[in-house]
């Protein structure tokens, strides 16, 4: 089997949001050291939006199957999913989940109904399209402003996060000029877990990580914004380390799985996923995103966690291509 690794070419160096951009080429790299390790035939492919040159190249290699790392289509993170639903078309098999898991986890808002409907808890909210910031509903303060269609927290720092109603009406309308629409959510001030799972026909759950904020002065709000995971020389960045807490109880350990499981099974994720939830003061689990082919660069969440959990990386990407070997077969 030959194997494409494809990917969303990435933004320039300075340009906006190029840390977060640029990290897709640390994935590519990590995947093809794993593909040689294993000797299986691979090779890299750019995805954008000239489709009849990514397809001529996947004819001209004699491409079997893809290994899916595109995380948008020139800088759009709207255009998350469109990659895979080309490879739908194109009846090629891929890693990871398929074009509507992909969308509906894209929009954050969408993402909130269905979690609601289902009966899993998120934080209260409101969602924010340019109107007069005085005709919104009331919402609990203080509350968090997000983009509704980012990720890797763009648009998310110490700023996002509003005490008043007077700060929440004088923020919207430059971080919409900013970001576009948005979504208002309650600040949710407890403990910070990511929960990874891996596998498929059904995925297993990976042990979950906390994010450390115990270095934090009392004046920075606890959050795990666009400098804590970017900016090198932000404080942030050095005092979010994730760590695997070893005492849970097991009450608390059994329901961020089950939570967990549940949001992969709402959104149709495939293969892996990465679920960031927050605790509230009563211990109860609010659910924040759900990501459906998460960051695979050797240091982010979903590695760590399945190193915990025994592998290491070219564990992982053996996973992978048994995966897709499963989907392949006539
Ligand atoms: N409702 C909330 N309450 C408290 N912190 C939040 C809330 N929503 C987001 N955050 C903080 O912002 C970070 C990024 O938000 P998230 O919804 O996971 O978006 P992204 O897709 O950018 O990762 C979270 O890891 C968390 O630290
Ligand atoms: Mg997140």
């Amino acid at each position: 089997m030959k194997i494409a690794i494809v990917y969303n070419r990435p933004a320039e160096t300075g340009s906006e949001n190029w840390q977060s951009s640029q990290d897709v080429l640390r994935q590519v790299e990590a995947v093809e050291q794993a593909m040689g390790e294993l000797g299986i035939p691979h090779l890299a492919l750019a995805f954008d939006r000239d489709l009849g040159k990514f397809l001529d190249g996947v004819r001209r290699e004699k491409v079997d199957a893809i290994f899916n790392l595109c995380e948008s289509v020139d800088e759009d993170a709207r255009l998350a999913g469109h990659p895979a639903a080309v490879f739908e078309l194109a009846g090629l098999p891929f890693t990871g989940s398929g074009s509507l898991a992909l969308m509906l986890t894209t929009d954050k808002l969408l993402s909130k109904h269905q979690l609601k409907a289902a009966g899993l808890l998120t934080p209260d909210y409101l969602s924010y399209g340019g109107e007069d910031p005085a005709t919104l509903s009331d919402l609990t303060l203080p509350a968090i402003i997000k983009p509704r269609f980012e990720d890797a927290s763009i648009g998310i720092d110490q700023e996002s996060v509003v005490r008043s109603r007077q700060e929440l009406f004088e923020k919207l309308p430059v971080f919409y000029h900013q970001y576009g629409p948005l979504l208002v959510e309650q600040f949710i001030a407890g403990r910070e877990f990511n929960i990874s799972l891996f596998g498929y026909p059904a995925p297993r759950v990976l042990p979950p990580a906390e994010i450390d904020f115990s270095t934090f002065p009392r004046e920075l709000h606890r959050i795990v914004g666009y400098r804590a995971k970017w900016d090198e020389n932000a404080f942030e960045y050095h005092n979010t380390n994730r760590f695997f807490p070893a005492n849970l109880p097991p009450d608390m350990a059994s329901e961020l799985r089950r939570v967990a499981a549940a949001v992969f099974d709402l959104f149709l994720l495939r293969d892996y996923g990465r679920i960031d939830v927050r605790m509230d003061e009563q211990g109860r689990i609010h659910v924040l995103e759900a990501n459906a082919n998460p960051c695979l660069s050797p240091d982010a969440g979903f590695v760590a966690a399945a190193e915990q959990d025994g592998m290491n990386y070219t564990d992982i990407v053996s996973g992978f291509v048994t995966f897709l070997s499963a989907r392949s077969q006539p």
